[in-house]
């Protein structure tokens, strides 16, 4: 399409600019995570969830709930997919997808937020979406987990600095 053909406003033809590869890369990322449900083990819950993490080299890693009979041992979907990441060298990525069997989607819970904030950057998005839905929502690890712990953040340097205003310390 050339420019003097393009009867769309310069918004919407931003928007198709940014919209597009945006969109095919969640619908790919999802597609994934919708595969990688297939392999969640959840006779517990009942729960499966599948997941799809995107590395800065371009390779997509996956994961699925792993549940246990001591239930506490319960390893997420994000989390799994996280594991197989790092242990193939992948310590760096663009998007998250999580799927799960249910009616209306939902966000990674804390535990994987905080992991998932050990390696992703504050604005990286996640979209959550179902099996068979369309229904997806788009966030970002940031906007699920502010002022994430970071044992290199300000408040260890803080502490280093701070010096003892009371009595000895040995
Ligand atoms: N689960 C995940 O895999 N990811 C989450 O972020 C939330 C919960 C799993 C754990 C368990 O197997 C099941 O969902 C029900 O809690």
């Amino acid at each position: 399409m050339t420019a003097q053909a393009d009867k769309r406003t310069p918004r919407q033809q931003a928007h198709a600019r940014t919209a597009a590869p945006r969109q095919s890369l969640q619908t790919r990322l999802l597609a994934a995570a919708r595969a990688a449900i297939q392999q969640a083990y959840a006779p517990y819950s009942n729960f499966p969830v599948g997941a799809a993490l995107l590395a800065e080299d371009e390779r997509i890693f996956t994961g699925a709930n792993l549940e246990n009979a001591s239930y506490g041992l319960t390893l997420c979907a994000e989390r799994a997919a996280v594991v197989q990441a790092v242990h193939a060298s992948a310590r760096r990525f663009l998007a998250l997808a999580i799927v799960v069997q249910a009616r209306a989607p939902v966000a990674p819970c804390g535990a994987c937020r905080q992991v998932l904030a050990e390696f992703c950057k504050p604005e990286m998005p996640i979209f959550c979406g179902t099996v068979s839905g369309r229904s997806v929502i788009r966030t970002t690890v940031g906007r699920l987990l502010p002022n994430a712990f970071h044992l290199k953040g300000a408040g260890v340097h803080a502490l280093k600095q701070t010096p003892a205003k009371h009595g000895k310390h040995p």
